[in-house]
């Protein structure tokens, strides 16, 4: 019996609960532990497994229905969970008194704060607050005003909707009367998920099902498995993603005696470093003040500059407060000295641009003298830097690149009495060029950290390990700064207070206290590292960026450091107090060796993608690796690059097959496999179901969520990246096909697959897009033929691993695109169906890219792929743009008149082609200059060039098609109203003579008489 996901998935739906949990970026569960790259979002995962483990009945759409209510994601789940917002009001109340002055007035924010604002004070008010605060914040939401009752919220999009509602895994799940609903249907007794998962993995398996993920990363699959009541496995190659899907499931899940433990102990470790920094001194001035931020810049000497020359793309240090930092030089010294400003709203705008940049486009700038300057790469000389050695904590004097402090935020709290006469407590900051004492402290933080530098080494609280060479990422901070080993990428200051952090937190032998301990100083590395960009911003206070701002370990010419203080709120946050029961297992496994039996697997495999997960998760490891082996000493803790799955070529493909082929040994003949990835190309995809196919498993179904959220947002559908997911399962018979036979299947599978789709489509709001059609032919090519062992007596793996060069395609893939040929040619726009099947293939392709633009789609790649359906090889003379995100076809007005050749099979000659009235004519190369449509679209630029008088536009018709035009009178008119409806489309604006045109043609034509 096929699982509901195997015949179904409520993509639209999904796609947007999957893009509401992204979007919540300081609220997603598991990003409070620590930075992974590409976790996937745990609604999809929960829907993957509930959609593999329901059953499909005979009735599609109560099945949809039940698997709604299962995740509280039909309408009335959606109700139940649409609590509203947090008015401006409580906001206001949970506001320190300066940010209430300077962005709320009496009845909530001030006016003429833009929505985006609002959000970042919004956002700048939660980091501000503990748990308990935005806990209790949370309790008072309240719906709008505007969604007076079920039928305003029913009436909205689903994707409206869900801006007013909680996500589903925050909330107690369905209610009573539901699960008596979905309990009839599925013949269970579930009152909650944990029991449905374990009554409907009886069913199945005999037992609770096991869900396993040999990739885990972040966690996502193994803590949501486990959350639901699953038992969960998760193992991947790096100890940092082990970390953290340990994390998630035994700290996160771990119920409220551990986060208690946990908190506390965070607490007591940060009230004795911060005791221990005051003591030092090197955090607090003479002035009562505490510093809030250090900003660090580079600088260099080159070849005929008497000074080192500071370096920063900008010298804008706080566009709120409208601070920046000027330059000038001091006699009798080779160091320039730094002023800080104050200027007005105008200067400011000045700073914003290059003008006082010392550093442009790879050059320095002279800031006495703006006309030298010297390239950045020269600087470092034929034979590049001096390489750091172990012992290195700053530059040494012979550098090219040396360091130094140029700015320091200083605040103190000020009690003050208001005109009520209340006490009003507020912090006062100032911003400062450091001076002597300053410079005093940075060398006592430098001479404290000596003292300390070896042990701390030895016993693994600060790195001490090589940044590996040759690396994509981590290449870039040997080669732009001689740093070769990690500490390098930390200042002294941040060396130091993580050091001491790491002593005083990693004293405790319980297992879940350091495991706490280490993803702690992973979090502060992340927040406070020379790759920690310094951001002015106009809204908020300006600050420190974390080093993962993006996936790469580009060093900085100006960088900030923290201070102990803004270091508390970078902690990891157990932001949720979860006790998972269920049986869970993490191990730090080569997928290639695993030995664990699981029922299904769910993977993300790293496909093609550019993160270097090896790379990358290194700058973490280094702070911890000798801890891990305390904590976990059955974990390797090495992130063994070599064995990393990377890559898109034969070693990629290879590893992916042993992977594969050793998960399908380990489950069951009935388990199930979901595998995603995340790619914008469609066609790349099909690679992967050969390889898959290759590791004895078949193809079941594949369907696209968009999950990424790097867009303007889903509604419009563009931009956004899909997670295709794959179900399989294990090929037990190895029968031969045959491509002849094949085919038929094919055709009618695809066929099948569409027309299901179609039936649950929901109109207003529709649940597949084109994208999906054409996945779906492909999940239904690969269907049919990954239940054979061999194709025409060739063999599946010797395909996959088969020396081609780029234009020879294999027999598989020459299947796989008829199966999105049959796709393309079964989806007709709607309108025009009559007039379809005696289009040529390349009018079909014309009028099918017109309606995928009419529906918003811009991606370039959608096109190609239609072009591909449709077997047209140039697109190039149809399109208007080829951007890759902004792809249009053109217009008839938009077309050359060149572009027009005799149309093939016409009654009249070619007299009538446009070259008789003065254009030129084409070689008529191009299929479409030939067809009937292309003439069609001359008469109506005719037409629309004639000031809407249709007779020109007739006229040639006339001469073009001679008697042939009494025969295709008809479909030209039909034909003709389709294009004249085209203009009304949303953002088919540059249609709209055009269709005017064509409208006025079409009434010409029906009128027309011999
Ligand atoms: C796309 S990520 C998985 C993300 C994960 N699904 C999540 O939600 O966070 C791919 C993972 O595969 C791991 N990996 C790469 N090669 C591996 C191998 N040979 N064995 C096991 N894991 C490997 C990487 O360390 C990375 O964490």
């Amino acid at each position: 019996m096929p699982s509901f996901i195997e015949t179904q998935f409520p993509i639209a739906r999904l796609s947007a609960e999957s893009y509401k949990e992204r979007k919540a970026v300081s609220g997603q569960t598991l990003t409070g532990l620590g930075k992974w790259w590409g976790r996937k979002p745990l609604i999809l995962v929960r829907a993957s497994i509930l959609g593999m483990l329901m059953p499909a009945s005979a009735d599609q759409i109560k099945d949809r229905e039940i698997f709604l209510k299962i995740l509280t994601m039909d309408d009335e789940g959606t109700w139940n969970r649409c609590k509203g917002e947090i008015p401006a009001g409580h906001w206001r109340e949970a506001a320190s008194s300066e940010i209430q002055e300077e962005y709320f007035g009496a009845r909530g924010f001030r006016q003429g704060l833009t929505s985006e604002e609002k959000e970042e004070v919004k956002s700048q008010i939660w980091e501000s607050l503990d748990a308990d605060q935005r806990n209790e914040l949370l309790t008072l939401k309240k719906r709008p005003a505007e969604i007076r009752d079920r039928n305003d919220f029913d009436a909205m999009p689903y994707a409206e909707r869900l801006e007013y509602c909680e996500r589903p895994e925050n909330i107690e799940g369905p209610t009573a009367q539901a699960w008596a609903e979905i309990n009839t249907h599925l013949g269970t007794e579930a009152a909650n998920l944990q029991e449905l998962v374990g009554q409907l993995g009886q069913r199945t398996f005999g037992h609770t099902p096991r869900v396993g993920d040999s990739f885990c990363g972040g966690g996502s699959i193994p803590f949501e498995a486990a959350r639901i009541g699953c038992e969960a496995f998760g193992s991947d190659l790096n100890p940092v993603a082990g970390l953290l899907t340990w994390a998630s499931l035994n700290l996160l899940g771990g119920g409220v005696n551990v986060q208690t433990e946990v908190r506390r102990a965070q607490e007591a470790v940060f009230e004795l470093a911060d005791r221990q920094i005051t003591e030092w001194g090197i955090e607090h001035n003479d002035q009562g003040e505490r510093a809030e931020a250090y900003i660090y810049c580079v600088e260099v000497k080159p070849e005929g500059s008497n000074t080192y020359i500071p370096l920063a793309p900008s010298w804008l240090v706080d566009e709120h407060a409208k601070v920046v930092v000027s330059w000038s030089s001091v006699s009798g010294s080779e160091r320039m000295m730094p002023e800080v400003n104050i200027l007005s709203a105008d200067e400011v705008e000045e700073y914003k641009t290059k003008k006082h940049a010392t550093i442009v486009d790879g050059r320095v700038i002279d800031p006495l003298d703006r006309s030298r300057s010297w390239s950045i790469e020269a600087l470092r000389g034929v034979d590049g830097l001096r390489r750091w050695t172990r012992d290195d904590i700053v530059p040494r004097h012979q550098d090219v690149f040396q360091e130094r402090l140029y700015c320091i935020r200083w605040a103190k709290t000020v009690t003050t009495t208001n005109d009520l006469g209340n006490k009003v407590t507020r912090t006062v900051r100032r911003y400062a060029a450091p001076n002597a004492d300053d410079d005093a402290r940075e060398n006592k933080v430098l001479a404290l950290l000596k003292e300390r530098f070896s042990d701390w080494q030895r016993d693994g609280y600060i790195p001490s390990k090589i940044i590996p060479e040759g690396g994509d990422k981590t290449e870039e901070p040997i080669r732009t700064r001689g740093w070769t080993h990690w500490h390098h990428l930390f200042t002294p200051r941040q060396l130091l207070m993580h050091g001491l952090i790491a002593t005083l937190s990693m004293q405790n032998n319980k297992q879940h206290l350091m495991a706490a301990s280490m993803l702690n100083i992973g979090r502060l590395s992340d927040w406070n590292s020379k790759l920690c960009c310094w951001l002015s911003s106009k809204i908020q206070i300006a600050g420190g960026k974390n080093t993962f701002l993006n996936q790469a370990l580009n060093p900085l010419f100006n960088y900030s450091s923290r201070p102990i203080l803004m270091m508390e709120s970078a902690q990891i946050s157990l932001s949720k107090n979860l006790n998972i029961s269920s049986r869970n297992m993490v191990g730090i496994v080569d997928a290639r060796d695993l030995e664990t039996d699981c029922d299904l697997w769910i993977t993300d495999p790293p496909y093609a993608d550019a993160v270097n997960y090896h790379e990358l998760g290194d700058f973490f490891l280094a702070w911890y690796d000798k801890q891990v082996q305390k904590a976990f000493p059955e974990w390797t803790p090495d992130a063994r690059a070599e064995l990393a799955v990377r890559g898109d070529g034969e070693d990629f493909r290879r590893s992916m097959v042993e992977i594969y082929q050793n998960l399908a040994s380990h489950m069951p003949d009935n388990g199930m496999q979901m595998v995603m990835f995340t790619h914008q190309d469609p066609a790349v995809w099909a690679d992967l179901g050969m390889i898959l196919w290759a590791s004895g498993l078949k193809a079941t179904a594949a369907w696209t969520i968009s999950t990424e959220t790097e867009s303007v947002g889903i509604k419009k559908g563009n931009y956004v990246q899909g997670t295709v997911c794959l179900v399989l399962r294990k090929r037990t018979s190895n029968e031969p096909g045959f491509l002849d036979e094949v085919y038929p299947l094919v055709e009618d599978e695809v066929k099948r697959q569409i027309a299901s789709m179609q039936a649950l489509d929901e109109g207003a709001e529709p649940n597949f897009n084109d994208a999906d059609y054409q996945l779906a032919a492909y999940a239904a090519a690969l269907k049919v033929l990954t239940q054979y062992g061999n194709l025409d007596g060739k063999d599946v793996e010797h395909e996959v691993f088969a020396v081609r060069d780029r234009n020879t395609k294999s027999d598989f893939q020459t299947v796989i695109e008829r199966a999105l040929g049959i796709a393309c040619d079964t989806l007709i726009p709607r309108g025009l169906d009559h007039s379809w099947r005696d289009l040529t293939l390349v009018e079909r392709y014309y009028l099918r890219a017109l309606d995928i633009e009419s529906r918003g789609e811009r991606r370039k790649g959608m096109y190609e792929e239609l072009a591909r359906g449709f077997g047209v090889n140039d697109i190039r003379q149809l399109l208007k743009s080829d951007k890759a995100n902004g792809a249009r076809m053109l217009t008839p007005s938009g077309f050359a008149a060149t572009g027009l050749a005799s149309v093939e099979g016409a009654d009249a000659g070619s007299s009538s082609l446009p070259s008789r009235r003065g254009r030129a004519a084409a070689s008529g190369t191009h299929p479409f200059a030939t067809s009937p449509l292309r003439h069609l679209l001359f008469a109506i630029k005719e037409t629309a060039s004639s000031d809407n008088s249709p007779e020109p536009g007739r006229q040639y018709l006339r001469d073009t098609f001679g008697q042939g035009y009494w025969q295709k009178r008809e479909r030209f008119i039909s034909l003709l109203n389709w294009l004249a409806a085209l203009g009304n489309a949303e953002g088919m604006g540059e249609w709209s003579e055009d269709s005017e045109a064509a409208r006025i043609l079409a009434g010409r034509l029906r009128n027309d008489e011999a």
